[in-house]
């Protein structure tokens, strides 16, 4: 595919969504059984994946080489899936494919069944490289897949408040991004992803520019979104640590062209908190994904 081909994504690609939201205490998980999911498709198919980039002259980079993956949609439970990889090994490009900002040079995108074909409200993608719209507020930026679904101001505000308070900005709102630091933003491409709560949410490397704390309260913000509002999460990391805190089930990758070389099923803990980090289960885990990701083929 030649870039200039590519659909051009509109500004709000992948964002929206309608519903209220409640980013509530933390919940248990609930049970992974329902006897009506019997047959039914799993939430996300990526089959036989492969992505190839052109330039102008037709000189190919594949970046992904045929990956497959399902990620089931257990009810009440928020599923997160990290993948883990060198840089440039095609983890982001996974991801826009999954977006549907890039279409597959092979395979397919199955989202609740049906192929995906362009951009949609059922996804919505925080960037790696924080994104937003320089002409307008912090709140206008948070509130702006809203307006565009045409829920009305009150809601709107009522909403972004919420929003803007989960992600420590409320005395933000009336600023505009030139005046935040890199995290600041970040966190507002958060909030303005998060807000439309899109059942399934697309995040690359996004807390990469959030000092330690802030991490820290994200990491437990993206939790409290997963168990109160049941999405799927594809979630890219470079920071083991962070990956086995979040995770459900771990990809690790393979250079580029990105090939899933490992599936690890990270046990589930029910108490998240700072000391879980130094825990030797924990711990264990994450040697387990580092010595794999040290260990692979080049
Ligand atoms: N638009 C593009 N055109 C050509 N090559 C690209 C483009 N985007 C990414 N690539 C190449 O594809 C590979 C994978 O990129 P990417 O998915 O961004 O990797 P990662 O997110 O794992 O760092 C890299 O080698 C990169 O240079
Ligand atoms: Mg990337």
């Amino acid at each position: 595919m030649k870039e200039e081909d590519a659909p051009k994504p509109a500004p709000h690609a992948g964002e929206p969504g309608t519903v209220a939201v409640d980013v509530g205490p933390a919940g248990e998980k609930k049970a992974s059984y329902r006897a009506d999911m019997k047959g039914a498709p799993p939430k996300l198919r990526v089959k036989d994946l492969s992505v190839t980039y052109l330039n102008r002259d037709g000189d190919g980079t594949e970046a992904v080489h045929d990956i497959s993956f399902d990620v089931e949609d257990k009810p009440g439970v928020g599923e997160v899936v990290v993948f883990l990889g060198p840089s440039g090994c095609g983890k982001s490009t996974i991801l826009k494919a999954v977006a549907g900002l890039l279409p597959p040079t092979k395979g397919e995108i199955l989202v609740d069944g049906k192929v995906v074909d362009g951009v949609g409200r059922d996804r919505g993608m925080v960037f790696q490289a924080y994104t937003s719209f320089g002409w307008l507020t912090v709140r206008d930026n948070v509130e702006y897949g809203l307006k565009l679904q045409g829920v009305p101001a009150a809601e709107r505000h009522e909403r972004s408040e919420k929003y803007l308070k989960s992600v420590g900005l409320e005395d933000f709102a009336g600023r505009y991004p030139k005046d935040l630091s890199g995290g600041m933003k970040q966190r507002v491409a958060i909030a303005r992803t998060l807000i439309n709560r899109p059942r399934v949410i697309l995040m690359d490397e996004p807390f990469g520019a959030l000092d330690p704390q802030t991490r820290w309260g994200m990491q437990g913000l993206l939790l409290d979104v997963s168990r109160t509002e049941d999405p799927t999460i594809l979630f890219v990391t470079h920071d083991v640590s962070e990956a086995v805190y979040l995770a459900d089930t771990v990809y690790i990758l393979s250079s580029r062209p990105a090939r899933l070389l490992h599936r690890v099923d990270v046990p589930y803990f029910p108490v998240r908190n700072i000391e879980l980090k130094s825990a030797t289960e924990f711990r264990a885990v994450e040697k387990k994904l580092l010595d794999l990701l040290y260990t692979q083929a080049p």
